[in-house]
């Protein structure tokens, strides 16, 4: 799924940043080298990066 079209940021590129450190859409697009333009991805990378975080930490907290 593309979820930033004007800099072509899709699921994996999403996943990725996060797996980095990416806590929210501007560290995603700063991981990619990339700059907002119309903004419209905020929340779709927002809500991506808060999905796995929360899988992340669920996981931890079954260990
Ligand atoms: S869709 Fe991401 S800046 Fe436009």
């Amino acid at each position: 799924m593309i979820h930033c079209i004007c800099n072509n940021i899709n699921t994996a590129k999403v996943d990725l940043a996060t797996s980095n450190g990416a806590c929210c859409a501007a560290d995603v697009l700063k991981s990619c080298n990339m700059k907002f333009n119309c903004g419209q991805c905020r929340i779709s990378i927002d809500n991506r990066v808060a999905e796995l975080r929360l899988t992340k930490f669920n996981l931890e907290a079954a260990e």
